[in-house]
């Protein structure tokens, strides 16, 4: 454990750039790995989850290198071609390359076993076993749909009609991933719209795949046996990393502080539409397109936040970023009410009762609901901060969020383990630490 208290520290004020985005890392390797010939990408993520990717990708045939900062070079072995991993892939604490994995092997000659920490050991699995048993893999797990567990690849797969229960892009994208080395048309429908960068880079890779909005829903359909070519990709800023960034510069007076390249696209960017509904000053600057992706740089003042119904229609448009919100709201005047968020539950911790027990252990006014929390914000007054240590359940967000309220809190919030950070955004703590001096 690396235990560490985040003080107060005064405004916050500089630049910032935050790296790439997570969720279009991991999409860039994959589908690298899957064209034939060498692809390019730069921002790349170089978090522990995005590293367990290009590992697993190497197992199974592919070059993947570092060869800058952010510079990676990967040689792929085109769809259809992967080897049989010789180990277990090693998937640490990283739910997106589990999932999107598991669609991939699920229609390739292989068999892969999946293992992962505490955390990801105890995430539910079923929700993409289903679709691809659908599509003939064939799955050992542990009890509950659990890792460790095996997939056994169908050759053939057959293609489906599939029509995701649960908002999930990783769902999504598994089945899309598998309908990559399945014959004929595999189509995903989706109910409500979660983040599109699979469809865009599949796309951008040159798959088949047309998007349709039928009767509210999205359609989307991908022809199989694709012949992948390879790209230059420059991923651009994490917008669920610049989330805690963005709340810091919100809820410590006196701050004025400008991240660059932040992904805005519009699958992602609830919070920010949030967070300016609840009186926070975010200005975009210098709007622009990265990798096919809106970026802007966002320049963030102090503010005065208003509590809040959040609207449960945006939680996939941010997902990752309620632990952040919570802790915006946890400073804000009058009552912030969530709901329908269900799925933060199964996320790398159970994210409502991590959260509600860290802000109520930092002097917070929360209670949990069924699905969401409530939360009486303190109209600006730093919360008393924490005796004990919170616990952070392995999960990055949990620890970033925490540290955020520490630097509006007057004792400190005491984090009982900042190694998770490095999942997502390995930087963290020495940009904040900069940005504070
Ligand atoms: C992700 C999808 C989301 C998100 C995760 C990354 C992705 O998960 O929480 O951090 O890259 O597809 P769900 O699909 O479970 O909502």
């Amino acid at each position: 454990m690396r235990p560490r208290r985040f003080f107060p520290a005064g405004a916050l004020k500089g630049t910032i750039r935050v790296p790439g985005d997570k969720s279009i890392s991991h999409r860039s390797i994959m589908l690298g790995a899957l064209a034939v010939g060498e692809t390019r990408v730069t921002g790349l993520l170089e978090g522990e989850d995005v590293l367990a990717t290009a590992a697993a990708m190497r197992a199974m045939g592919a070059q993947a290198e570092r060869v800058g900062d952010g510079e990676w070079s990967v040689h792929g072995v085109g769809v259809g071609t992967l080897l049989q991993p010789q180990a277990p892939l090693d998937m640490g604490n990283s739910g997106t390359s589990t999932r999107l994995l598991m669609g991939i092997v699920a229609s390739h000659p292989i068999s892969a076993t999946f293992v992962g920490d505490a955390s990801l050991s105890n995430r539910p699995m079923g929700r993409v076993i289903d679709p691809l048993s659908q599509m003939g893999a064939a799955f050992e797990a542990s009890e509950g749909g659990r890792l460790p567990l095996t997939v056994r690849g169908a050759y053939p797969a057959v293609p489906i009609e599939y029509r995701l229960p649960v908002a999930s892009a990783q769902v999504k994208s598994a089945v899309l991933l598998a309908g990559l080395n399945t014959p004929g048309v595999t189509t995903v429908i989706e109910p409500v719209p979660t983040r599109d960068h699979s469809e865009r880079m599949l796309r951008g890779f040159g798959a088949e795949l047309t998007v349709e909005e039928l009767g509210g829903e999205r359609v989307i359909r991908i022809r199989g046996e694709a012949e992948l070519k390879p790209q230059t990709i420059e991923v651009p800023g994490d917008p669920s990393s610049a989330a805690f960034f963005i709340v810091a510069g919100l809820i410590v007076p006196g701050s004025e502080l400008t991240i660059q390249n932040v992904g805005l696209n519009p699958t992602r960017a609830g919070i920010v539409e949030i967070l300016r509904k609840m009186g926070g000053q975010i200005e975009e600057v210098n709007r622009r397109e990265v990798g096919g992706e809106p970026v802007a740089d966002l320049v963030v003042r102090h503010s005065d936040l208003q509590g809040i119904a959040v609207d449960p229609a945006v939680a996939p448009s941010m997902i990752d970023e309620f632990p952040a919100l919570f802790v915006a709201a946890s400073l804000a005047k009058g009552r912030t009410v969530t709901s329908g968020l269900d799925e933060l539950r199964v996320k790398e911790s159970d994210r409502l009762s991590a959260m509600a027990a860290a802000l109520a252990a930092a002097g917070a006014r929360v209670s949990e609901t069924e699905d969401g929390l409530i939360i009486d914000g303190t109209g600006g007054e730093p919360l008393a901060g924490t005796q004990a240590a919170v616990t952070t359940h392995l999960d990055h967000r949990i620890a970033m969020s925490m540290a955020i309220a520490g630097l509006a809190s007057r004792a400190g919030v005491e984090v009982d383990d900042t190694r998770p950070i490095a999942t997502s955004f390995p930087v963290f703590e020495a940009l904040l630490d900069g940005l504070a001096a």
